[in-house]
């Protein structure tokens, strides 16, 4: 399989990437390891979550220090070596595309964070389908509203056998440190419907869980 152009860009990021992609890396990446991780149905500690497009690895202290094993696979060469460096040899990590990689034993987890844009809109039945195929219990995915027509990735993951798709709103800005206040106001904010909702079209992502089917 041809090398998608976008990993070029990927690996001239690669070096010191959570620290320039993230205003606030440990608070950030940690709010988003709760947050994914309570979204859907519950893990149990020990399980194993599966971060595809992981870039360097920036989920694996977070979701450890929350008791689940990581595993990350990235496109690019250059990212996965920055993970090697910041995360030691401890951590899984391997190089593959989100076009064929396959895990060589299943997991409970399949996570997919700011990277579902980079799989084509005609080929995510086929890439739903594969990710089924090796996730347990949950798949979660995240979004901005304006870069994705949420009705088309409904339907992609039925076609594809997933079930109890569930969403919720995440507030806290990746390129902005907030104060604690301000970071409060934006968990408050992401429990209250329909509010929620209505800010949504102006700031946040979405985060998704899918069930795989049986
Ligand atoms: C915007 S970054 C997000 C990284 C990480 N999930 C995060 O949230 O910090 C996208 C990542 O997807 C990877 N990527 C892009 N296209 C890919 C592909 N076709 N197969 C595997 N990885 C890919 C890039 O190398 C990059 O590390």
């Amino acid at each position: 399989m041809e090398r998608p152009a976008i990993l070029t860009k990927f690996d001239s990021l690669a070096q010191g990437y959570a620290a320039h992609d993230y205003a606030d890396p440990p608070r950030y990446l940690a709010r988003r390891a709760a947050v994914v991780t309570g979204t859907g149905p519950r893990l149990a500690r020990g399980d194993t979550i599966l971060d595809l497009a992981c870039a360097d690895g920036n989920m694996a202290r977070p979701l450890e220090q929350l008791g689940y094993r990581y595993r990350g696979v990235d496109g690019s060469e250059a990212m996965i070596a920055e993970a090697r460096r910041t995360l030691g040899d401890g951590v899984p990590l391997e190089v593959g595309l989100l076009q064929s990689y396959v895990p060589a034993e299943p997991v409970e987890m399949t996570l997919l964070l700011r990277a579902v844009k980079y799989v084509p809109v005609a080929d995510r039945p086929a890439f739903f389908r594969r990710v089924a195929g090796f996730t347990r219990t949950k798949l979660v995915l995240d979004f901005p509203p304006e870069e994705e027509d949420a009705a088309q990735m409904r339907a992609d993951l039925q076609a594809a056998g997933w079930t109890d798709v569930v969403q919720r709103p995440f507030f806290l800005p990746q390129h902005v440190a907030f104060p604690a206040p301000l970071r409060q106001a934006t968990r408050t904010l992401e429990h209250t419907g329909p509010l929620a909702r209505l800010v949504m079209r102006f700031a946040g992502i979405w985060v998704w869980s899918a069930v795989p089917p049986r």
